[in-house]
Parts: C-alpha cells; structure tokens; sequence
C-alpha cells in the first residue's frame, strides 16, 4: 500500500527519498509523489504510474532541497492520476497520507461551505485543509496537527511539512509509521517502513497511535520528539535500533523475487524447525507444553488465512483444541462471541494488515490473551500482541506470497506439537526434513511443471479442488494462479463441485484437481464427474495411483511417505510452481501484478 518517505537535514533530500521510495515499490502503488522546499516555497512533482515516471521528471529539473517528503499512492478515494497522486499541498503545507479518513465527504463538505478549495478528490486532502485552517486559526503547527487528526475518523498515518521551517510531522491511527534518526550525520526520517530506512537511520521510533513526532535539525544535531494530542510530552513510543538488513532485496540469478521466494523454501524450513527445536526458540515452544487453551479464534486475510485453515486440522488433531478460522475482514465486524479460556491467534506475513490489526484489537479489548505467526519482527502485530510466533521467512518482497506461506503452516504445526509436548522429536524433525527434500526436488523438477504450465495458460478458467487439509491449497492455488496470471480461478472443496460449480465445465476449463492419501477414493470420484463433462484435468497426487492417471490429462505425482502432516505444503509448492510459469506465458508484472499491494494496510 501507500509508502512514505520524509527527509530532513544536510544532504539533497531527493536522493534519500527516492531511495526510500524504490525500497518499498514492492508493497505496490500506482502513482508518486514529492514535496521539497525550495527557496522557500513547497514544489510539488507528481507523476501517475511508476517511481520511474517520477524520477525522470525530476532528473529534468534536478531540484535540491534539504527538507521533502515523498509518498507512493495505492488508489483508495479518487482515480488513478497526478491530481490524486501525494504530496498534496498549498503555500503552507504539503501532507502525505496512507489510510482513509471515514469522515471525509461529511467535513470537505463543511470546509466548502467555509470556502476552502479542494483541487483532487482524495480523502486525504481533507487533512491538509484541516491542517492549514487550524493552524492559521491557532498560529502553531503542532497544534493544528493534534486538532486536524481529532477531526478525522479513521485508521491513517500523515506526515507534512511546512513552508515556514525544515520540520517534519506525523501521527497515525492504527497504521504503520516509524520515525528514524541518524546522530552522527545529523538527519531526521519519517517513514511508513523501517525499510525505508536501513542505511540511512541507525536509531528509529515507533510512536503509538496519537502521538505527534516532530523531526527537525538545529546546526549538525537532528532530534525527534513525541508530544500527545495535548502536545505535552510523549513517552508512548517505542526505541530501538534499526536490525533490518538489505540482503534480502536482491534477486540474485532468479528472474523474479517470487521464484527466488519459492526456491528458499528447503532451507527456510530446516532454518525453522532447527531453530524452534534446538536454538533459541525452544523454549518459547516447550513451554507451550499442557498448556492449549480451550478455544482457538484465528483470524488472517488472503494467504494468511487459508494458512490458518491448515493449521486449524493440527490444533483439532494433535491437541483436541477446538478452532475456529475466519476471514479478519468478516470477524472483526460480527460480534464474535468471545470467553474466558480462549485464545486469538493471527496470522500475518507482514504483521501490518488493517483487518487482521482490528481483529487483534477486539480479543485483546474482549480480555483474550492474543497471539501471533508472524514473519516482520517490530511490525505492529508483534508488538501488539501477547505471544509472538515468528516464521522466521526472511523478508518476502513478492507481492504473492509463496514462503510465508510454507513458514506459516510450519509455525502452526510446531505449535501444535508444542502444546502436545512432542516437539523434540525425532518425528517431527524427521518429517520437516523430509519435507524440504521433497520441496527441493520439484523445485528441481521445474521444467516439468512449466511444460503443464504450457498446455494451460491459454485456458478459459480454472477450478481448483481438494478435500479435508487439501481443500484450503486448492483455495491457496486459486488465489495464486487469479493474482499473478489475472484469470479467473476458484477454489472448491471437491464435494462442492456437484451443487453448483460443475456446471461451469466444458473443454476450455481446468479442473486442478488436489488428492492426498486420505479420502483419496472420495476426491478421485469428484475427478471422474469432472471427466464426465469433458473438464480438462491436471491431477496433483500421490504416486502409484493408475487410475488417476488414466483419468486425468496430465498428472503430477508426489510421493506422500514420511509426510503424516505436511504434505499439504509440498503439494502447494506444485501450485505455485505452476502460477509462476501460467503468468510468466502470460507476461504479467510477477513480482508487482496490478491492483494488488503486498500489504493492505486499509480495510
Ligand atoms: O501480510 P499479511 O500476511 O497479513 O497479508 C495478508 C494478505 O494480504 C496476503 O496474504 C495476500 O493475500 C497475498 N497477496 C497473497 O499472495
């Protein structure tokens, strides 16, 4: 979604920000923006489309300026174009916005009946107008700022600058936002990621939601400071220092960062599985020991969620655990009833997304001790939550996820193993072992996959099925194949075909049939009704099985042996395998498909 970049103190501020900016293309975006001050006035570049567009406009001019702040925009309230696109600024300010604000129609209308004059149509330029009306009405910044943001309603995060000092400003309401120092060279940044960051502010803060930080430099000394609303001192911050590393944001010979992603899948397993059993997070698990709490409500958006529909048959199986797994988006809004003995459990890659926050929240209101599997240590649901699960993926920069995935099943089951005290077994690291050789070994066999990829990319559409654990990967599969590829895919639970779905099959449909060993004669019978109508099938499932074979177009055999719990993992792997090479055939955006952000942090 939306990144923000602010700059203040010695160096051309273009540069930073630029940088700062490309850093967080990944998360998506369809316009960019700058403010600088520049002998005193606030100039404005904004170019619709890519970062690229931008920076050309501004290798034209080649501005300099020691103060700026910069924003990438993923279109919420108003089209995609220039007048839309952040910074949005006057004579005085210029504010960049990530969030909605709720009550925006009902204030812009009060504002124009004042006769402030709007020039996009964006939520955020409300903020802006507040800003620059309470600040003429009161004299003071800061205290146009706490007023401006008690106007608004909503989850948001701003940051603005003025014409008449080098000062930033922010404040947020449950929406990411990191402030960041550099002592020795004397610079002050604003942010809506550390990554923005690395490099370049060894110090950051995380202020709590409504607290105003105030970046400024006096001489070669930059500060930031906290005030409340009030704009007494704050304390409600967090301080630490910045451990994110570049590593993670070169492709090395891969073609895309999602096909590097599905490739570091073997060792981020075996990375997992010796951390949690034998390094530092061992104890963080053993002491799960007899401890399973009577209920558990897990609540996660997209691929987060159909991870938790995996981990849900762990925690039924292995600790007899009832388990309930819903959609953050649906759960927030429902009134879920919630009880004593119960424990809410959310699962986020990036530990920022909107929903999955709110539904943290609630339980945590509601007195339910809440936990997390998490990949981003430092990401608001870690620090908000009671417990933290980290998936230990490493940074995932393409925007379909493919090893948080794999990582976050794999949390879930060490968990569940956890609370049955049998994680130190030879079992379960034996079965995490197997796992990454097998992951290994298609990953390998990719030229096979691409090859199906070849006779199915030019498809009307595509269902995919599966039964019991299998059923969330047929959802999983879809989800991949429909963002990177843009066509249309659905995932079913096999016995679902026959009320309705099944008259959707012809000889230009893909039926994408998941089989594991269980129910296995169940689903084959599901496949053969696909067969029937004439469906187009490619069977992923266990080897040994001819009868599947000769019913099927094409077959992807896996061997099942020694994968009790996980095989679901490494029949996802098939899947996204096969996303990647449809929508390579396709020729999308892999790593940036349109529309999407990597991670949503409106709701
Ligand atoms: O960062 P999160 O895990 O909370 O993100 C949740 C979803 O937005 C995310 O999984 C999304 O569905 C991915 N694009 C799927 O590939």
């Amino acid at each position: 979604m939306c990144g923000i970049v602010g700059y203040t103190g010695p160096r051309n501020s273009v540069q930073p920000i630029l940088e700062g900016l490309s850093r967080l293309e990944y998360r998506g975006y369809d316009s960019a923006g700058i403010c600088l001050k520049i002998n005193s006035k606030l100039e404005i570049v904004k170019k619709e489309g890519k970062l690229e567009n931008l920076r050309a406009a501004l290798t034209e001019t080649n501005p300099s300026s020691h103060v700026g702040i910069g924003h990438t925009r993923w279109a919420t309230h108003g089209a995609v174009n220039n007048d839309n696109a952040h910074p949005h600024g006057n004579d005085d300010f210029a504010v960049v916005h990530n969030g909605i604000i709720e009550n925006a129609p009902v204030l812009k209308k009060q504002l124009q009946a004042e006769g402030w004059v709007f020039k996009s149509q964006t939520d955020s330029e409300v903020f802006l107008v507040l800003l620059t009306k309470f600040a003429k009405e009161t004299g003071d910044t800061l205290k146009a700022m706490s007023k401006a943001f008690q106007t608004i309603q909503g989850n948001s995060a701003f940051v603005a600058m003025e014409k008449s000092t080098d000062r930033l400003f922010c404040v947020k309401r449950s929406a990411p936002l990191v402030c960041g120092l550099n002592p020795v060279t004397g610079e002050a940044f604003v942010s809506s990621d550390p990554f923005a960051l690395i490099g370049y502010a060894p110090e950051i803060f995380f202020p709590q939601d409504g607290v105003i930080g105030c970046g400024s430099v006096k001489g070669h000394t930059a500060s930031m400071d906290f005030f409340e609303l009030d704009l007494t001192p704050s304390t409600r911050f967090t301080a630490q220092k910045n451990a994110m590393s570049m590593d993670a944001t070169s492709k090395g010979h891969y073609e895309h960062f999602m096909l590097k992603e599905i490739h570091e899948q073997p060792a981020l397993m075996e990375k997992l599985v010796a951390w949690a059993i034998k390094g530092e997070g061992l104890s963080t698990y053993s002491n799960l020991k007899g401890k399973a709490p009577e209920y558990f409500h897990i609540t996660a958006c997209g691929t987060a969620w159909h991870a938790g529909l995996v981990i849900k048959n762990f925690f039924e199986r292995f600790n007899n655990v009832r388990c309930c797994v819903e959609i953050a988006s649906e759960f927030r809004y429902r009134e879920p009833i919630l009880k004593k003995g119960e424990v809410g459990l959310f699962i986020s890659q990036s530990g920022e997304t909107a929903d999955t926050l709110a539904c943290q929240e609630l339980c945590h209101e509601k007195g339910l001790p809440t936990y997390s599997i998490v990949n981003t240590q430092g990401s608001t649901l870690f620090r908000h939550c009671d417990q933290n699960f980290l998936i230990h993926a490493g940074m995932e920069i393409g925007v379909a996820s493919t090893k948080a995935f794999t990582q976050q099943v794999l949390t879930g089951y060490l968990m569940s193993m956890g609370y049955a005290g049998k994680l130190a077994t030879v079992e379960v690291y034996q079965e995490i072992k197997t796992l990454s050789d097998r992951v290994a070994a298609i990953c390998e066999d990719a030229a096979a996959i691409k090859e199906i990829a070849e006779k199915l990319y030019h498809k009307k559409g595509f269902i995919f099925t599966g039964r019991g654990v299998y059923f969330p990967i047929a959802l999983e599969g879809a989800l991949k194949l429909k963002e990177i590829a843009y066509v249309h895919a659905e995932g079913y639970a096999a016995g679902e075909l026959k009320h309705g779905p099944i008259a959707l099959i012809d000889d230009n449909m893909v039926n994408i049939a998941v089989l594991g060993p269980e129910l296995f004669e169940k689903a084959l019978s599901n496949v053969e009704e696909v067969k029937a109508r004439r469906g187009l099938i490619f069977a992923v499932g266990p080897k040994g099985h001819p009868e599947l074979r000769e019913v099927s177009d094409m077959y992807y055999e896996l061997d099942f042996n020694g994968l009790p719990n996980l095989a679901p993992v490494m029949v996802n792997v098939v899947l996204q395998l096969l996303s990647y090479h449809i929508a390579k055939l396709k020729g999308t955006d892999i790593d940036k498909p349109r529309n999407l952000a990597k991670s949503v942090t409106v709701e």
